[in-house]
């Protein structure tokens, strides 16, 4: 068994962006710029956009964080990307997720200049990712093909399940995995008997927020496990959606909670960040 080192491969990610937006800095006179947009006061979107505002920093980014009161207006908030899209410093636009509940999120995600879409929640970039063409791809899911890459694993025909079906995490992973064509399978809260797929599975990749919702017996011999999951449990420890203690001895590789895919979602933020900052016009 073979762990897959996520703090490792996203230091690296952020070491390369850095020498990157300093040689932007010099030839072009550009320095990237990221705009987060934080409604309300849940913890966790507070802790997660510290930790991104905090990354922006690191590599040599320009980073502003909107924080709004979660009785905001839709229209306030839309007046907010607005400016962001017309903004010459701002190449990456990301409204941290879940919003309130009054918020209609996909109107949200649609006012977000397709090009400053450095999240790849937008229609456009999501269209873009199935039929197969170049745009913002979703941060976990474009950290864990990185991870595939940088550990040699070849995903071409290789009997994929992947177990969620969100847009943030589990349609993109699909279709980047059909892209580089794997068989896709995914399963979600309807799906009848889901050990039915995971056993069969040469690569399971998990993204529901259950903790170890993956069980030994679900897991094939030699099987790789990408845990997307991470959640606290009772006793405050953090743990992913794979029981990681039975299932480890059965992979060939697996992704540890934490530091395995958490810290690839900063990382591939800020390679996207970039690619948007090269591309200004
Ligand atoms: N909420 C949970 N994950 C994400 C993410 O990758 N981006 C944004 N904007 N919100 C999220």
């Amino acid at each position: 068994m073979q762990l897959i080192d996520g703090k490792k491969l996203s230091q690296k990610v952020q070491e390369s962006v850095s020498i990157e937006v300093e040689e932007l800095k010099v030839e072009k006179n550009i320095v990237p710029g990221l705009a987060v947009l934080l409604i309300g006061d849940d913890p966790a979107s507070h802790a997660y956009v510290k930790m991104k505002a905090k990354a922006c920093e690191k590599v040599g980014f320009y980073s502003i964080t909107h924080n709004m009161p979660d009785t905001i207006s839709q229209d306030e908030i839309i007046a907010t990307i607005e400016m962001m899209n017309s903004n010459p410093r701002i190449d990456g636009i990301l409204v941290q997720l879940p919003l309130p509940k009054h918020i209609d999120t996909e109107k949200i995600l649609e006012v977000i200049n397709p090009e400053k879409d450095v999240d790849g929640f937008h229609a456009y970039n999501v269209g873009r990712l199935v039929t197969g063409l170049e745009g913002f791809v979703a941060c976990t899911p474009l950290g864990v093909m990185k991870m595939f890459k940088e550990y040699n694993i070849d995903l071409e025909g290789k009997d994929v399940c992947v177990v969620g079906a969100s847009n943030i995490v589990g349609k993109p992973m699909a279709s980047l995995l059909l892209n580089a064509n794997a068989t896709v399978t995914v399963t979600h809260i309807f799906t009848k008997d889901l050990k039915s797929h995971t056993s069969k599975a040469d690569i399971i990749v998990v993204g529901v927020g259950v903790p170890k919702l993956i069980k030994e017996d679900m897991v094939k011999e030699g099987a790789i496990v990408i845990d997307i999951g991470i959640n606290r449990i009772e006793d405050g420890s953090l743990v992913g959606d794979v029981d990681f203690e039975n299932v480890s001895s059965k992979c060939s590789f697996i992704t540890p909670v934490p530091g395995g895919v958490g810290p690839m979602t900063i990382a591939m933020l800020l390679s996207n960040t970039l690619k948007a900052a090269k591309g200004r016009k």
